[in-house]
């Protein structure tokens, strides 16, 4: 007899469209006024405008007064953000509604990080022992790898662990492992393999040894091909170097939520460590899927990495949508994507260790939001996800920063920078420091027509010059940006820090009606590729569906023959 799952309890399946609310309409209507509004001026008018459009907390602290907002377009955001009803939606998710419509899912990232002593109900069940089970799990495997009690096939301890997972799988984790190093221990090193390239394999490999090896092959579906693919490499390579098959046990270990997957692979049950359908990938770093984070850093910082995300879910629960950090970058967004036509966002992070943060958020933000549909599958009615991109500053500055000054697009920022370095060399992090910040002033100030102009006579050139020069020179000004600074970046900013833009990218949602938490889009070109697959190889005999596939098909096949 087949089950039958009941549908969980749903919350917003038809949302409220937020552009038909009155305070949808009054933002337009205000923007219109807004139209000559120069935020150097709104300075020079207002020496209180950096106290009034700034705060902290959770160790992190937001300057968005370089923002095309007045008081008054506050208001009118905050206003739009109570009528959409974000409070109610907010609530929903920590309460375990399953926002997640179309999988008829619960969404509970956050319950990874709440103390033991809660309750979390997730049909009928509560969560949070498992939850706090599986971090013992975690806390036995990293001590003993930690203290050299796990040992590969010859008896030597582990030295190096690789984690095998992309997506979700990999961003989270990588940002983070990368971005406490001087936080890690001595004697482990962490790597990790995410692309299905033969040659990311390679370069990785050669630099290993198998006797001293740990795989992680993380996967929530244990089901996707690159990740599936690398394992099944990563395990050849193991016995081709000597390893047998009865000691595999002491190299793989997986994390899934799907047992019965990595059972088959050939990982004993007890080296699976669970995750659960109320994870989603890009939020899953905080679950089991941490764990090379946990190797690297050990599980006390781990476990500060997840005080600072509850921290910033309590500050997202609690505090009112003017002081709501989370909530303003979100209302900000939806500012610049629906009413000034900004079509993307950079990040911009000033610190090396958060190179990857970009990525990352790439993941969360553009699998989350790059939706067309709303929660009850009728056409959106307003810009949803913007494209996120940027780099870590400041080779940003010599590479793209260019169209950011003077391109004719309106790109808004988040610059991130923290006050201390781990590695004081010379003056070179007060010169990355004066460099993020010089980047947003120039970027609001910009340099007008006559200053241009006066500049290039102080310099003595002839007045033909300078008309010949001027026009190039001006820098409309007038960007807007937002500025992060937190005093170091240690586990618990860090958690704080990607909690936030977790909780940013769930209210944008909300305001949009959109479901953040499917990814429907990725489907297709998995299906597709099987067939492009199988005609490479030549198993299909029948033409793609298309001449240029067909035709792309036929190039790579004849170079093969070749
Ligand atoms: O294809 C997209 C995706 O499903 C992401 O959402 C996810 O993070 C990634 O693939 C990896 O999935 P898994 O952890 O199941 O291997």
């Amino acid at each position: 007899m087949t089950a039958i799952t009941l549908p969980r309890k749903q919350h917003h399946l038809t949302p409220l469209d937020a552009t038909q609310l009155d305070s949808w309409q009054a933002l337009v209507a205000h923007r219109k006024d807004l139209r000559h509004f120069t935020m150097r001026q709104a300075f020079a008018e207002d020496p209180k405008r950096f106290d009034r459009f700034s705060l902290s907390a959770c160790g992190l602290f937001l300057d968005f007064s370089k923002n095309l907002i007045r008081e008054d377009t506050l208001d009118l955001l905050v206003k739009l953000a109570q009528e959409a009803q974000l409070g109610d939606a907010i609530d929903a998710m920590f309460r375990g509604d399953a926002i997640n419509a179309s999988e008829r899912r619960p969404v509970l990232h956050t319950a990874l990080r709440r103390p033991v002593a809660d309750k979390v109900l997730v049909d009928g069940r509560d969560v949070m022992p498992s939850v706090h089970r599986v971090l013992l799990q975690m806390t036995e495997l990293v001590g003993d790898v930690h203290n050299g009690l796990r040992r590969g096939y010859t008896d030597r301890p582990i030295t190096d662990v690789v984690n095998i997972g992309i997506g979700g799988s990999f961003l989270g984790p990588q940002l983070v492992g990368e971005a406490l190093l001087p936080f890690a221990q001595k004697g482990v090193c962490c790597h990790y393999l995410a692309n299905i390239d033969g040659s990311e394999f390679r370069e990785l490999v050669g630099r290993l040894s198998a006797e001293t090896t740990l795989f992680i092959v993380s996967s929530k579906t244990f089901s996707t091909l690159e990740t599936l693919k690398n394992a099944q490499a990563a395990r050849a390579w193991y016995l081709a170097r000597g390893g047998s098959e009865q000691e595999l046990h002491r190299h793989f270990i997986a994390v899934s939520n799907n047992k019965e997957a990595a059972v088959a692979f050939g990982m004993r049950e007890e080296n699976i460590l669970p995750m659960w359908d109320w994870v989603g990938g890009r939020y899953s770093l905080w679950s089991a899927i941490g764990l090379p984070v946990a190797m690297s850093i050990g599980i006390s910082n781990f476990k500060e990495l997840l005080s600072g995300a509850y921290g910033m879910d309590q500050h997202f629960k609690a505090a009112p949508f003017q002081r709501n950090i989370p909530v303003l970058l979100a209302l900000l967004g939806v500012w610049y994507g629906d009413f000034w036509g900004a079509k993307s966002h950079a990040i911009l992070p000033y610190d090396h260790y958060l190179r990857n943060i970009t990525d990352h958020l790439q993941q969360l933000d553009m699998e989350s939001n790059g939706k067309s549909v709303r929660q009850d599958g009728t056409p959106v009615t307003a810009g949803t996800g913007p494209v996120i991109w940027g780099g870590v500053g400041c080779n940003g500055q010599h590479a793209y920063h260019q169209l950011l000054h003077q391109g004719t697009h309106l790109i808004p920022a988040d610059f991130i920078v923290p006050v201390s370095s781990y590695n004081p060399l010379a003056d070179h992090h007060q010169w990355l420091f004066a460099n993020c910040l010089s980047q947003s002033q120039a970027l609001m100030v910009g340099k007008s027509r006559g200053e241009v102009e006066a500049e290039l006579r102080a310099q003595g050139l002839l007045e033909e010059e300078v008309q010949r020069l001027a026009a190039h020179k001006v820098i409309p000004g007038n960007r807007p940006s937002n500025t992060l600074v937190m005093e170091r970046i240690s586990p618990r900013t860090l958690g704080a820090l990607i909690a936030m833009y977790e909780h940013k990218v769930y209210a944008q949602s909300v305001l949009w009606g959109i479901n953040a938490f499917d990814q429907w889009g990725v489907e297709l070109g998995k299906e597709l590729g099987k067939g492009v697959y199988s005609r490479l190889v030549g198993s299909e005999q029948l033409p793609a569906e298309d001449g240029s596939t067909q035709g792309l098909i036929e190039f790579f096949r004849g170079r093969h023959r070749g």
